[in-house]
């Protein structure tokens, strides 16, 4: 597929880019900063100018495409990534102005540009727990999709706001239009680099419901959406299928979650952020697990 990545410089990006390139897709990265990364086509835009947007999507990925003489070719797909990722880095007004207005124009953009299959970044966060001012327990676990999204900050509040922008430009299109809620992304050095503290103390991890996801099976998921059509607007949880801790499921619910409803049977290292619907929807399955990369003390 011929596809229009926003934001692939970032963290989570470049290995969602890495990914779809694997798999044979071109790919045009539209970030404020290029990727420096071969075969990879660099355009240096502003989500937040809707011209910008309508420009990127009607345009040449690189002069190849001159080479036909047969005008600009359509993108098959648009992966929504850029956006200010947490809070705390820009004001929060700034943050939710980035994240709100740069994905109304970037779908916007793609719809009228005629993309009908378009996977943008949602977040953890809008569940709450990650940024609430004091502690925030789960209303039950595991957290599915249909967990209420009613967060405290400005950033997870963009994200909340996002899905109900990208729910009616769906209903106006009729395009496939799917949101990630993407749990913290760990890239691959950072199984030695972080893991080992949250083995030690597993209460770093209580504001992320003790999930993670690989920053490659996150390409996975995004290649997976753009492989499945016809599901008109979805959201999805993503994670992997492990907790990020060495912590057994008995010892982190009678630690962290007493008293919160648990309505399923779960495994000793299960997530409690379940991926269920990505795995019965578009056939997630996540392949990296922490402990392929680091022992774990207790198992050794
Ligand atoms: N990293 C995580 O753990 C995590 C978790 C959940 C959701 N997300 C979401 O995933 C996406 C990627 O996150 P990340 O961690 O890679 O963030 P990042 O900050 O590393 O990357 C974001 C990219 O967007 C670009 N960008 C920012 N503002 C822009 C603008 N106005 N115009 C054009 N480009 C702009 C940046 O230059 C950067 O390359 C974001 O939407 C984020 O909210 C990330």
């Amino acid at each position: 597929m011929r596809i229009l990545f926003t934001g692939g410089s970032g963290k989570a990006g470049k290995h969602a880019v890495t990914y779809l390139m694997q798999q044979g897709h071109r790919v045009l990265n539209v970030d404020r900063v290029p990727l420096d990364m071969p075969g990879v086509d660099n355009r240096i835009a502003d989500i937040t100018d809707a011209g910008h947007m309508h420009d990127v999507m009607q345009s040449y990925a690189d002069f190849d495409e001159l080479q036909p003489g047969t005008g600009v070719p359509s993108f098959d797909a648009v992966v929504h990534f850029a956006a200010v990722p947490r809070i705390l880095v820009t004001g929060d007004n700034e943050c939710y102005r980035t994240n709100v207005m740069g994905t109304y124009n970037v779908i916007d953009a793609a719809l009228k540009a005629g993309v009908r299959k378009i996977v943008f970044a949602s977040s953890e966060t809008t569940y709450g727990i990650c940024f609430w001012d004091g502690e925030k327990k789960p209303d039950y676990l595991p957290i599915d999709e249909e967990h209420p999204t009613v967060p405290m900050d400005s950033y997870a509040m963009s994200k909340v706001v996002n899905e109900a922008t990208a729910r009616s430009f769906q209903a106006r299109s009729g395009a496939d239009i799917y949101g990630l809620r993407i749990n913290n992304v760990i890239e691959p050095h950072e199984y030695k680099s972080k893991f080992p503290a949250y083995i030690d103390d597993p209460a770093l991890r209580r504001r992320n419901i003790f999930a993670y996801i690989d920053a490659r099976d996150l390409g996975h998921m995004v290649d997976c959406c753009l492989k499945t059509d016809g599901l008109g607007f979805e959201v999805f949880n993503v994670s992997n299928d492990d907790h990020s801790v060495a912590a057994t499921t008995p010892e982190l619910l009678g630690r962290f979650y007493d008293g919160v409803p648990v309505r399923k049977e779960l495994g000793d290292d299960e997530t409690f952020y379940s991926n269920d619907k990505a795995r019965r929807l578009v056939g997630f399955a996540p392949k990296h697990r922490w402990r392929m990369y680091l022992d774990d003390p207790r198992r050794a």
